[in-house]
This record gives structure tokens, sequence and C-alpha cells, in this order.
């Protein structure tokens, strides 16, 4: 990795001060529905396995143990409808974000390679490509990339649901992606921590479509990744409990460069992954929690003028207002009323109109800043 430090980008989260101190100055207090980090309890079915497994003198393994492996093998086949999923395609990682940072550089791009990613999006696709090197190119339609620069694209991101705006791809996007990139020897690696939240119909119903779904690849995994946490379904961001999954080739090559960096899931934290995913239930009411905040912000929302868009499924709501103001001024005017939330164009140009607000506050919370909106 040849990374200029100096290249680095402003660390988004430190522009977003000034406003967080005005929303804390708020008789009420502050309401912080900007990053999005879970507020609810972990789990007792997490909790109890983590302690069960405190004795842990051993190192872990970098593939993780047997039965974690086995345990996400089957969550693709009874939750996912994928049935390809073998124990050799399974990798556990330290959250999903220090892959999404790493992958460009764990598969090796570099200078001329190109790294796709959605034009409105998560800001560390953009970093992990320039962490290796790679050029990031933010995108809304593949068919719109000059057949040069296809040529150079090594790596594809799609992220279903998505943040911020919570658009999910159906089957047939998702087809179509794998299609385009296999024409061209690209990497498809779709983000999908957020697959256990939808909202509206059809993903309510029939769950949200899974790049590893049989049905979505023709059968086969080649080139295919597929990364997912525990972070929000259940309310463990604290555990780093994550996991890459898909095409065991390529989960061999990761797998080799960080057994040499040492990066491994600690064994207690396997072991609550393990008893996560034995336990639906848990997500359920976890789900259940979200549903009844995101109507009753949603509704307070609307009510103060705002407009929600988008937000079909995800942990957040993706809010404008009916004359597409400037980011920052929505920012502000809800800071006023001590709810802090994150400018969409944290989130790429074409997120300039809109903010981002979480689901994460406490029901109390979510009572208050419905509260503070009425009109
Ligand atoms: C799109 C997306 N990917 C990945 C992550 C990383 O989550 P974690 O590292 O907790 O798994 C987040 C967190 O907010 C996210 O929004």
């Amino acid at each position: 990795m040849g990374f200029d430090l100096a290249g680095l980008p402003v660390f988004p989260w430190d522009l977003l001060e000034p406003y967080k101190a005005l929303a804390a100055a708020h008789p009420g207090g502050l309401i912080d529905l900007s990053v999005g980090t879970p507020v609810d309890p972990t789990p007792p079915v997490l909790r109890q396995a983590l302690a069960a497994a405190a004795d842990s003198p051993g190192y872990p393994a970098t593939v993780g143990t047997a039965a974690l492996r086995q345990a996400v093998v089957q969550h693709y086949a009874q939750v996912r409808g994928a049935s390809g999923v073998v124990p050799d395609g399974v990798l556990p990682t330290l959250g999903s974000k220090e892959m999404v940072a790493l992958l460009p550089s764990l598969l090796g791009l570099g200078p001329g390679d190109v790294v796709v990613h959605p034009h409105i999006a998560y800001p560390t696709y953009d970093l992990g490509a320039r962490l290796a090197g790679a050029t990031p190119l933010p995108n809304a339609c593949l068919d719109e990339i000059p057949a040069e620069v296809a040529a150079r694209v090594k790596l594809v991101w799609v992220n279903s649901p998505a943040n911020p705006h919570g658009a999910v791809l159906g089957p047939e996007a998702l087809r179509y992606v794998v299609q385009w990139a296999r024409t061209r020897g690209a990497v498809v690696a779709a983000d999908e921590c957020y697959a256990a939240l939808a909202w509206e119909e059809p993903w309510a119903s029939q769950g949200v479509p899974c790049l590893l779904a049989d049905s979505n690849n023709g059968g086969d995994l080649t080139g295919l990744l597929a990364l997912y946490s525990l972070s929000k379904q259940s309310s463990a961001a604290g555990y780093r409990a994550a996991w890459t999954a898909g095409d065991p080739e390529l989960i061999g090559r990761l797998t080799a460069v960080r057994k040499h960096i040492g990066l491994m899931m600690p064994g207690p934290v396997q072991a609550a992954l393990v008893a996560a995913l034995a336990d639906p239930s848990h997500v359920a009411a976890q789900r259940e929690l979200y549903g009844r905040r995101r109507a009753l912000l949603t509704q307070a929302l609307e009510a103060a003028g705002l407009v929600v868009e988008g937000s079909e499924a995800g942990l957040y709501l993706w809010v404008t207002t009916a004359d597409r103001q400037d980011c920052w001024a929505t920012v502000a005017a809800l800071a006023g009323l001590g709810i802090l939330v994150a400018p969409g164009s944290f989130y790429g140009e074409a997120g300039a109109h809109h903010v981002r607000i979480a689901l994460t506050g406490s029901d109390r919370d979510m009572a208050q800043a419905a509260a503070r909106l009425a009109p």
C-alpha cells in the first residue's frame, strides 16, 4: 500500500461538531441521530455466549471456527436463499467496515485499476480504493462508463439496502451487475449489512435479494463476495462481528493476506456470532423496534413539512425539504431543535439536498424528537 497520509480526506464527522454543539445547547438536550450507532442493549443470547467463551488463551484461526463457518453457510441457505455458500467461502471480519476499506488492497488492486461504487454512498468505498492506490469511480449507471474506463474496472461495489437512502436492488439489477462485471473480469462485492431491515413491499415479506442467492448469479459464485454484519441486526456494533462470504477462491486469497496481518476475530466474539445466528427471534424483535421508531419519526417529519424519500429499507430516513434546500441548512434547522442529523453531502455531491436521519434513538429520544418537530 503506497498510501499518502496527506491524501486522506477530512474525517467527515468532524465537520458536524459545530452543529452538535448547537443541538446540545437545546434545553431538552441533544438527540443524536447522526452517526447511527445502535443504542438498544445487546440481546442476552450474544452476551451469554460471549461470556461462556471468555476463557480464550489461544490464538483464534483467521478463518474462524468450523462452527462459525457452518453457521454462516446455514444463514445464507435458510435466510438469504443462497445454497451455494460453502465453509471455505466464509471469512470472519472485525466489523464489515475494515473489509470495505481493505478489500481493494487485499485483492491486490493498485494504480490504474478502477473501483466502481454507488454515486451516493458510504464514504469508505472511496477511501478503500484510494488506500490501494486505485481510482474510485462513483457511478449511478454501469452502462454510462466509457469503454476504456470499463476495461480497467476490477471491483464493483453494490450496497443494498443502501446507506444512506435505503434503496433495495431487485433481482434483475443484481443479475445485471453480475453479468456486467463478469464480462469484464471484475469482482462484485455486495455490502448487505442492512438486509434484515426491510420496511416496504415486496422486500418486507420476500426479504432483500442477496447477491449470493442462486437465482441472482446463475448458481455460480465465481467473482462474487457479500459482506454482512451483526452490528445493526443484533445491536452489537461493539462486538465487531461480521463476515465476508462467496467465491471460495477469492476468500482464500483474502485469508492468505489477513493471516499475515493477524486480522482474526476474537474467539469469544466468534462464539457470540454463532449463537446470534441460531436465534432469529432477537433479530425480529430488533427489527420491530426500529420499525416503530421509523413510523413515528416519518409521521413527525412529514407533519413538519419535510419530505421522506426512498428509505424503503435500512436504518435511516433520507429527508429533504419541499424546496430541496441545501443539506446544511436542514442540518442547522434540526440542530436548533436539538436534533443532530447527517448532511447528505457526506455521501456524495448528489446527496447535497438531503439529510440522513438514523433510527437509532432510544424510544424516549424518538418520542422527544417527534414532539420537538410538532408544528
Ligand atoms: C453501508 C455500510 N457498510 C458497512 C458498515 C460498517 O458496519 P460495521 O463495521 O459495524 O459492520 C456500515 C456502518 O454504518 C454501513 O453503513
